[in-house]
């Protein structure tokens, strides 16, 4: 049964709130996109309502009745493989007066019980019992009662997304050029597939955006994560690990940035790695404290030892999904927004799932090494990336400035360029994909989606 809902937070239309080709222009956007809590609010629902956002994996719900909890956009969000195998994503909200059914990150149940008044519900979202039913008059059986849920969830490859709006096109249509790196990514692990491990949450107090606008910015790489380079490069036992290929001339380095429509980009830094024998761990592993993993794989593994090594390290891309979703190295990235000014970042490590055998034995060893690589980007850089966000989000408390920049690479003729598909492609220096991106999100704040949830009948 779907429940058609009047956008939330747009008493006239959020068109009413301002001009948006004021706020939105060619090379620069104003403040009150990242400071205003009514644009916010509206975001809430122009976007996070309007277009297919992720919410998890499936190997996160690998068997009937696995749950996790998690949201969309500000919805508390209960995602589950409910008794039957069927996806969904119930609000995580009780129908009676409106508490949080679940409280868990993650779980089995076959059903989940209100801990205010105890109502409870099947995980198909069916209302199962009130206490002492005697006390009310009503007909429980009404489907007003069953929990609210998202009405389209859709998985692409293992990644589920969900969307309130009904005219949002299917998730294939909105992922659509992004799913080439995407596929890439996944068919570089053996069977092409991975499965969720434990996540690395951190916070930071700023706008969403600030992360989406950096998720591909390769300008910054050599100024912000300067501690992180320098410090991979005193391990090295080679010149040029890690990130260095942005230290000199990243303009023209071979890297590129693609923009690929719907606020999707990948920033594919594949081109500029060195070429070398032992392929992408010879650029980036070992870590210190993870040497002993490398001898025991040569050891046992021999010349194969390199190509099951090269599974441990983390491919250089940035494949970035709007409004809030980024794989990148062997990680994804998931934006939170909290409130205008506060955002939740979460890093979820990957594992290979090797079901052919074909690691032969080598899994547990590579998935440790795997998960090691969350000492690296994740822990020393993204805290660089966080603290910009911060002090952004100050920089931005003055009123009377109202610009932000994003023309690098704008008007420089032959720098930009379209293929035949329609990507927009830059040097991975330019803000070429902040500027396509921010005109969907500018399109989007204008748009009237149609919003709707649902419920078991
Ligand atoms: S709020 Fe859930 S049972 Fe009352
Ligand atoms: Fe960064």
């Amino acid at each position: 049964m779907l429940e058609k809902v009047r956008a939330p937070g747009r008493s006239a239309s959020a068109s009413d709130l301002y001009d948006w080709d004021e706020l939105v222009q060619e090379d620069r956007v104003h403040r009150l996109i990242y400071t205003d809590p009514a644009i916010f609010h509206a975001e809430m629902t122009l976007i996070f309502g309007a277009v297919w956002v992720y919410l998890g994996h499936e190997s996160q719900i690998a068997k009937n009745d696995d749950f996790i909890t998690t949201r969309l956009g500000l919805r508390p969000i209960i995602l589950l493989r409910d008794s039957q195998g069927v996806i969904r994503a119930l609000f995580n909200r009780c129908t009676h007066r409106g508490t949080t059914l679940c409280r868990k990150d993650k779980g089995t149940a076959r059903t989940f019980t209100c801990p205010y008044h105890g109502w409870s519900y099947l995980n198909s979202g069916k209302l199962r019992a009130v206490p002492w039913p005697d006390g009310y008059a009503c007909d429980f059986k009404d489907a007003k009662y069953n929990v609210a849920q998202v009405p389209r969830v859709d998985s692409y490859r293992g990644f589920i997304f969900g969307t309130l709006n009904l005219d949002a096109p299917p998730l294939l249509d909105y992922l659509g050029g992004i799913t080439k790196p995407i596929d890439e990514w996944l068919d570089r692990q053996p069977g092409g597939k991975i499965a969720v491990c434990e996540a690395n949450r951190l916070k930071y107090k700023g706008n969403w955006k600030l992360a989406y606008d950096n998720s591909g910015d390769g300008y910054h790489v050599v100024f912000s994560h300067r501690s992180l380079l320098e410090m991979e490069n005193r391990q090295a036992d080679v010149a040029n690990k890690g990130m260095s290929y942005y230290r000199s001339s990243p303009d023209t380095a071979p890297m590129y940035m693609a923009y690929m429509g719907n606020g999707h980009h990948f920033k594919d830094k594949r081109p500029a790695i060195e070429k070398r024998a032992g392929g992408l761990w010879a650029v980036e592993g070992p870590a210190p404290g993870t040497e002993h993993y490398q001898e025991e794989l040569r050891r046992r593994y021999g010349a194969r030892a390199e190509e099951i090594l090269d599974l441990a390290s983390s491919e250089p891309v940035n494949i970035n999904v709007f409004p809030n979703f980024s794989l990148l190295g062997n990680h994804i990235q998931v934006f939170d927004p909290v409130a205008v000014d506060e955002t939740d970042v979460t890093w979820y490590g990957t594992a290979v799932v090797d079901e052919e055998g074909v690691l032969g034995g080598a899994v547990d060893e590579i998935n440790a090494l795997r998960m090691r690589t969350m000492e690296q980007f994740p822990n020393f850089g993204e805290v660089d990336d966080l603290a910009n966000f911060e002090e952004i989000q100050r920089g931005l408390g003055c009123l009377e400035d109202e610009w932000v920049y994003m023309h690098r690479g704008l008007g420089i003729p032959g720098r930009v360029k379209t293929d035949a598909n329609g990507v927009i492609m830059a040097p991975a220096t330019d803000e070429a994909f902040m500027r396509e991106y921010i005109k969907e999100w500018k399109r989007l704040m204008k748009a009237e989606p149609n919003i709707a949830i649902k419920r078991e009948p």
